[in-house]
């Protein structure tokens, strides 16, 4: 069976979204930034410290590419991992590209709890929000299926994602 892979902004639920899935689905959950974590036997903020965000983007895209070689699993991305159109590439031979969105206002409001997102440790994180989304929207627009989670919760997602993928997952 195809993946399902979720990409999107940070804080549109791609993790929560992802368990939720995999539980229902009886997929593997593999999420891209715990991998790295865990192979890096470092935190994302670390990571982005020691080698700054294009190192970053390379370990990401090893990860990607041999996460991408797995069957019947539910692929969680981090938000950027979008930019680069090698990741896309891999992400797609074996699955099915799901794209979460939510306004800059519920994803400050998703973020704004913890300190482990090294893009949005700034000033005004709400215009930084608003600025990588506005560069990113025709990245994220690549997926296959865009699912605007405003207002929803992570079941609600899951169970629309499900409603949509049906039929196209063999
Ligand atoms: C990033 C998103 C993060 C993480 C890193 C960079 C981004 O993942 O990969 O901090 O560029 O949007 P989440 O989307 O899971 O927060």
């Amino acid at each position: 069976m195809k993946n399902i892979v979720l990409t999107g902004f940070m804080g549109t639920g791609k993790t929560e979204v992802g368990r939720i899935l995999s539980r229902r689905l009886g997929y593997t959950l593999l999420d891209a930034d715990t991998v790295i974590e865990k192979e890096q036997g470092m935190t994302i903020t670390e990571i982005f410290k020691q080698y700054g965000e294009p190192g970053f983007r390379d370990i990401e895209s090893d990860v990607i590419k041999r996460l991408s070689e797995m069957k019947n699993a539910v692929i969680s991305t981090g938000g950027g991992a979008v930019l680069r159109q090698e990741n896309m590439d891999n992400l797609r031979k074996n699955g099915v590209i799901i794209c979460l969105t939510a306004s800059p206002e519920t994803i400050l409001k998703r973020t704004s709890n913890n300190d482990d997102r090294p893009l949005l440790q700034v000033d005004n994180p709400l215009q930084k929000i608003k600025e990588l989304l506005e560069f990113r929207k025709p990245y994220y627009e690549k997926a296959d299926i865009m699912i605007d989670t405003e207002g929803k919760s992570p079941i609600e997602v899951a169970e629309e994602i499900i409603e949509k993928v049906k039929g196209i997952l063999e």
